[in-house]
């Protein structure tokens, strides 16, 4: 398996790009199911989890184009023949976002066969509310060998308050009911800019959605949709790694291709951190450290606040803060993977249950570490970057999932990093079940 190995010490200047977000690409990738048209999606990340998606819809006889060439970067998706609606435990077992095919499946074919996601690195992470709202849509729900199967000649449409916020969950059921029969009120949804990103697709295919990227989101269904070209949303987490990498090794970083207005709370929590962020123009941010850091608390919450895939990688940025940073997830119940890995490489952090408590500033010195799930091993790269000595980060196929050639980026601004293709690598996808 490849690794990286890391030399810290180097203050990272100059620009970095910012690719397209892996979990709009996914839900949008599986919208086409929705059309026998062609749907063509610009600025799609080249990523693990991408080309995951593309094997799943080919497996259910969807043809996928996947181009990455300087100008593509683009998909286009022809789901004109299904031939078979099931979404494989092979493929779930490896990115539990193929549960989002469940709802386009049954609104398009009237049956849907998707592995139940097993359990994952950061948590239990079941899709109980996506099952919950198809069947108040009139689907007919069996469970057999692992498989959730929904069948439904037609969906109704329903009124679905959430009992939790759900992202995939609000996806999955957006795209159920722009196909369902009268309207649909999706209550207690998730925000985050991805669903925005997918209803502004939908809508473009021909759908009838008001209040995406609100609490409230009403669907009136629609017979048919039509095909459509989307460009994906910039990913809001890499933008938000990249300035956290710029402020943890002291250096002058622009970010680009991205959108400020997406990552509000993070840069807000930075600011607070004494680093120095300008936004420049639409798409470009300015990331200066100045000094030494502060500390700050953070507490993760569904959009717009501080988001869950951003809290290790601040965790990393502060150990690097004089004083007591106080970090807790709300959104699952075990994502401090990368506590004990940061730990290793002379953190102070101790975890009480939902709180991780870091104490700052300790030096860090380069060790042989192991990448857990994808945002727990950017914190590991972020520490590596300002650790004393070369790092060998393992299990590096995590990071591959969703950040387009990192270390090609990161490299481009003077870190010292290369990937080691293991002699004996084996080529075979990881059996392990991963998040996201
Ligand atoms: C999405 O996962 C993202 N993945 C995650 O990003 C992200 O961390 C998460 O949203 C929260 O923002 C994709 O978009 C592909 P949830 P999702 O449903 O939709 C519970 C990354 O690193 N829940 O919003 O699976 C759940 O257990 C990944 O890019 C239920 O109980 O997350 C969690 O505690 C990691 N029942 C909470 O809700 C359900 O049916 C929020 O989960 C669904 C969710």
């Amino acid at each position: 398996m490849d690794k990286f190995v890391i030399r810290g010490g180097n203050p990272l200047l100059g620009t970095i790009r910012v690719s397209g977000a892996k979990n709009s690409a996914l839900p949008c990738m599986a919208a086409a199911i929705l059309t026998e048209d062609e749907v063509t999606l610009e600025n799609i990340p080249q990523v693990r989890d991408i080309e995951t998606e593309r094997k799943l819809l080919t497996s259910m006889g969807a043809e996928v184009e996947l181009g990455y060439g300087r100008a593509q970067h683009r998909t286009t998706i022809s789901c004109r023949v299904l031939s078979d609606p099931t979404a494989k435990y092979e493929i779930v077992k490896t990115m539990r976002a193929s549960a989002l095919v469940l709802g386009p499946l049954v609104a398009r074919t009237g049956i849907a066969r998707v592995s139940m996601p097993g359990g994952c690195a950061i948590g239990a992470r079941p899709i109980d509310l996506h099952i919950k709202g198809l069947e108040q849509m009139g689907a007919a729900i069996a469970y057999e060998h692992g498989y959730v199967e929904a069948r439904a000649e037609r969906l109704k449409g329903a009124h679905i308050l959430f009992d939790k916020i759900t992202v995939t969950g609000t996806e999955d059921l957006l795209m159920a009911a722009v196909l369902a029969e009268g309207e649909t009120i999706l209550e207690n949804a998730a925000r985050e800019p991805e669903v925005t990103d997918l209803a502004a697709l939908l809508t473009a295919m021909g759908a009838q959605i008001e209040g995406a990227g609100t609490s409230t989101i009403r669907v009136q269904g629609v017979e048919k949709l039509h095909g459509a070209r989307h460009r994906i949303n910039p990913d809001r987490i890499e933008a938000g790694t990249f300035l956290i990498a710029g402020a943890i090794t002291g250096g002058d970083l622009c970010v680009t291709h991205c959108n400020p207005a997406h990552i509000a709370a993070v840069i807000e929590k930075l600011k607070e951190c004494g680093v120095r962020i300008d936004t420049l123009g639409k798409d470009s941010i300015r990331v200066r450290s100045e000094g030494k850091l502060k500390t700050a608390d953070i507490s993760t919450e569904e959009y717009p606040g501080f988001p869950t895939d951003m809290q290790a990688q601040f965790m990393a940025l502060v150990t690097q803060a004089e004083g007591v940073s106080q970090v807790r997830e709300n959104i699952f119940e075990n994502r401090f993977m990368h506590v004990q890995e940061l730990v290793r490489m002379g953190a102070n952090i101790r975890i009480d249950g939902r709180t991780a408590t870091v104490r700052g500033k300790t030096p860090l010195s380069a060790a042989a570490v192991m990448c857990s799930d994808l945002r727990a091993s950017a914190s590991l790269v972020l520490a590596a970057l300002v650790a004393d000595g070369e790092s060998i980060l393992d299990r590096i196929y995590n990071i591959d999932r969703g950040y387009e050639h990192i270390e090609e980026k990161l490299r481009g601004v003077g870190a010292q990093i290369k990937r080691l293709g293991n002699v004996f690598s084996d080529r075979r996808e990881p059996s392990t079940t991963v998040s996201a």
